[in-house]
């Protein structure tokens, strides 16, 4: 797909994409290109889909409602839903007017309607076509050229790490993730260093060999790091730690067969925070991100950890392993201890598809988000509201944490209770930040593998990437 700006319309016979909130719907504009149109026709309500012709049959008009300003975050989804549900009748040029855009809106529509045109069926014997080979943006505003580009590069990564969380488990092994972390590295200038399985033995790195014991395809450790080429001024850094399980049968704690599928995507975290170490070099932010992921496949045999061992870690601390379902927490443990261990992140945010306690809580329409600290929590709740990935915030009182002392060990893997699961997982990983005064944990069980008008069946959301630019840049000198 060629992308292109312009300030003029460059051919009349062109798809063309006119959005307006609806305070500010311009008629006169619309009557320019289509005699067949009445006011009542279109009110410019979120979502709403007016499809048009435009005079003299050059072409089709969609006029879009962007809605009030409550829905302006979520008008990416608005302008990918219009792409997506005509992608098989546009024609090979498509235009999309922005001039009269504010900056989010521009993005937003720049975004929506790349991924809304991706080609799907990656493994079909026929792909799906789409027949749009260039689009136009029409703006006048210069800096508008700019907003175009980030979102451009940002709809690629997105589209990158949808594919990676649909990808299916015997294609997605540990050491693929790994691969694909290495090639992201290369072609967008930042290291990745990945740790085999005998490194992790040789460096004790035991919580994560013992999720992974049970499978054929060994763990590894992604060490990944960006900083600039020319800093400016004293930059932070900002360690993130995401959660790669590439399938996860819950082991010998074996899960149910009904949604195990699902557990392709038990890496949401894991493509999140790739995703954001690739956004940050590409647009080249002033400051220093060091990405760790644990990865590994949550496998039954008779290799397998079984629920009541106890296990060591890369922090020394044993852990009674209850239930070996909980493996996320297991991993995330050696991840952030890693990270503390061998680097000085200022911030530090992790992000895991852990527990189906926080889809209890929160249902499909938020993440999580577990920390002390109320600027990092303010941060987060900012950027997650302006990007439409929103997070709530759930307590991590000491209260919480009796459930999850042993009798034998350091702490338990499981609490004893059925209830706030997603509170006591938080304080099993809190117990391996040292406590580090600026970490904040994201629960994304709920929202980075979802149900869409997108897709038939459920599919990857690339929540959490966006977030996490917009918080880096937030941080950035
Ligand atoms: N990967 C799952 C959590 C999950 C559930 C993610 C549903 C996405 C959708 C995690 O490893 C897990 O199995 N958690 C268990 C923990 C339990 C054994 C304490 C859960 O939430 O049921
Ligand atoms: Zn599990
Ligand atoms: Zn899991």
């Amino acid at each position: 797909m060629n992308i292109t700006v312009h300030t003029k319309l460059q051919s009349k016979e062109t798809d063309l994409i006119l959005a307006f909130p609806k305070d500010k719907k311009d008629i006169n504009l619309i009557k320019k290109f289509t005699d067949f149109f009445s006011e009542s026709d279109f009110s410019g309500e979120s979502k709403e889909l007016v499809y048009l012709y435009k005079k003299n049959g050059e072409g089709k008009l969609f006029l879009l409602g962007l809605g009030d300003a409550k829905d302006q975050a979520k008008s990416s989804t608005f302008f990918r839903s219009c792409a997506y549900q005509n992608r098989k009748k546009l024609s090979k040029t498509l235009s999309v007017y922005l001039d009269h855009l504010n900056d989010q809106q521009v993005f937003n529509a720049v975004n929506g309607i790349i991924v809304g045109l991706r080609q799907n069926g990656a493994f079909k014997q026929e792909r799906e076509t789409v027949n749009t080979e260039e689009i136009h943006f029409i703006t006048e505003k210069a800096h508008h050229s700019a907003i175009i580009e980030e979102a451009r590069l940002y709809s690629e990564t997105q589209l990158d790490m949808m594919h990676l969380v649909d990808l299916p488990s015997n294609v997605k092994t540990p050491e693929f993730i790994a691969e694909t972390a290495v090639s992201s590295a290369e072609n967008n200038g930042y290291t990745v260093r990945v740790l085999n399985k005998a490194e992790l033995e040789s460096e004790g790195l035991k919580a994560l060999l013992s999720v992974g014991q049970g499978s054929i395809h060994p763990p590894v450790l992604i060490v990944a790091e960006y900083k600039p080429a020319n800093p400016k001024g004293n930059i932070k850094t900002i360690g993130l730690v995401g959660k790669g399980i590439s399938f996860d049968t819950g082991g010998l704690s074996i899960k149910p067969s009904a949604n195990m599928g699902y557990m392709k995507s038990d890496m949401g975290g894991a493509a999140a925070v790739i995703g954001a170490i690739e956004l940050a070099a590409k647009l080249r932010l002033n400051v220093h991100i060091v990405a760790i992921i644990p990865s590994a496949e949550n496998s039954v045999d008779a290799l397998s950890t079984r629920p009541g061992d106890i296990i060591g870690s890369y922090s020394g601390k044993s852990i009674e392993v209850i239930d070996t379902d909980a493996e996320g927490r297991l991993i995330l443990a050696d991840g952030l201890s890693y990270l503390l261990k061998n680097y000085k992140p200022e911030y530090i945010v992790d992000l895991a598809t852990l527990t189906g306690s926080v889809i209890q809580t929160l249902g499909y329409h938020a993440a999580g988000l577990f920390t002390q600290n109320d600027e990092i929590a303010q941060l987060l709740t900012a950027s997650g509201d302006s990007v439409s990935e929103r997070l709530w915030r759930l307590p991590l009182w000491d209260d919480y944490m009796s459930e999850m002392l042993s009798d034998m060990a350091d702490i338990k893997n499981l609490s004893g209770k059925p209830v706030a699961g997603a509170i006591t997982a938080a304080k099993f990983l809190e117990f391996f930040t040292e406590n580090h005064s600026k970490w904040a944990h994201i629960d994304i069980a709920g929202v980075a593998f979802a149900d869409s008008e997108f897709a038939k069946q459920r599919s990857a959301t690339g929540f959490g990437i966006r977030l996490l630019y917009d918080f880096m840049k937030k941080l950035q000198q």
